[in-house]
């Protein structure tokens, strides 16, 4: 299959991409396109078959539900059975914008969609881009990041470009991606909100607009047969290529234990990478050393993480030793991610 890219900005957004990029999902076919957390590879989420695509083109396996995306509020009520008083409030605090939903979902929403499960998750993006071609879709495009299954999240077009190419109608290119980390996943079927992906959205700005919500207990911690609630947190995700450990203890400590266990690595043949912040960049010694931006800028951190991840993968290191980094904010979504790319692998000095 030949993959159209196409540069979109706010020059051309009026364009006839933007209407071909719609039609092409109408008809049942594939489109990347930017959003503000992370790129999505969509497809129409009422179309059963569009969601086998999707499966096919990811790799992924299909009991992996899909997020579907909406460009205006009044279209949530199409996707479930009853709008919660909750969703109203979430909605009115943090749409458009990197939040999504589950509730439960209506019968026009496909089994295919939600891998077999009753609730739907719902988000609507704030990025301009994903807007306009959502609505030029026809209001409900289905769509998980647009990575292989398996690999970081792409927060640039050339890493959907790398997945993606060959495997999917069209790619939107809309630059570089403003957050860098998927949105914040809120369970709305429980009687006590869960949150089961932390995200931009912090459970401190969730609590503030509908008070107490939960934790999903596998977000921090590799529970050995415990099931996360959202399927697709369960798989071994965010991966780089190399093999990645975090260490923790203080700031001191951690330089020492990273320099020694990157000669070690390094004597034994392999390539080694180490993520570090700017504060902590010229005490280390490897072959590639990389900061995620300062210590102290979490939002940052987020920014980078992926592509850091992906680098490391195109320079084919190895070994990779990370420091832990703070979880006020939006950090508790990056050490999320940082510890499953990790597969939980944490060494304590
Ligand atoms: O920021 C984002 O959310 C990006 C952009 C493209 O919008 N999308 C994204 O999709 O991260 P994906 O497919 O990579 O992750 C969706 C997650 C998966 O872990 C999936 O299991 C969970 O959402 N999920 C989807 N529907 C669900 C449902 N009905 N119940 C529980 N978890 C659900
Ligand atoms: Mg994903």
């Amino acid at each position: 299959m030949q993959t159209k890219v196409v540069v979109i900005s706010e020059d051309n957004i009026e364009s006839d991409l933007i209407q071909e990029a719609g039609r092409i999902i109408q008809e049942g076919g594939l489109v990347a396109f930017p959003t503000e957390t992370v790129y999505g590879l969509g497809g129409d989420a009422l179309n059963p078959e569009a969601a086998s695509r999707i499966y096919a083109a990811k790799g992924r396996p299909s009991d992996n539900p899909l997020i579907v995306h909406i460009a205006k509020w009044d279209d949530l009520a199409v996707l479930v059975s009853d709008v919660h008083i909750k969703a109203k409030q979430l909605a009115d605090a943090f749409w458009p914008g990197p939040l999504t939903m589950i509730l439960n979902k209506s019968d026009i929403v496909p089994k295919e969609t939600t891998g077999g499960l009753d609730t739907v998750a719902v988000r609507m993006p704030s990025h301009f881009v994903a807007l306009a071609f959502i609505k030029a879709a026809g209001g409900f495009v289905a769509a998980p990041s647009a990575n292989l299954s398996g690999k970081p999240s792409p927060t640039l077009a050339k890493y959907v470009i790398e997945d993606m190419d060959g495997r999917i109608d069209m790619i939107l290119d809309g630059g570089s991606i403003g957050i860098g980390l998927e949105s914040t996943i809120i369970d709305l079927t429980e009687e006590i909100p869960i949150i089961l992906r932390p995200g931009f959205v912090t459970e401190a700005m969730l609590t503030q607009v509908i008070g107490t919500v939960k934790l999903d207990k596998t977000i921090f911690q590799s529970i050995e047969g415990t099931a996360p609630k959202a399927p697709g947190m369960k798989y071994k995700h965010y991966a780089p290529k190399g093999e990645l450990a975090i260490v923790k203890g203080s700031q001191e400590e951690v330089c020492r234990k990273i320099n020694e266990l990157a000669k070690e690595a390094k004597e034994r043949g392999k390539k080694v990478g180490i993520i570090a912040t700017e504060e902590s960049l010229l005490f280390y010694q490897a072959h590639v050393i990389k900061s995620v931006g300062s210590g102290t800028d979490e939002a940052a951190i987020a920014r980078r993480l992926y592509q850091i991840l992906r680098e490391f993968d195109d320079e084919q290191v190895e070994i990779i030793y990370s420091e832990l980094f703070s979880t006020e904010g939006i950090g508790q979504a990056v050490m999320n991610r940082l510890l499953k790319a990790a597969g939980h692998k944490v060494i304590h000095v």
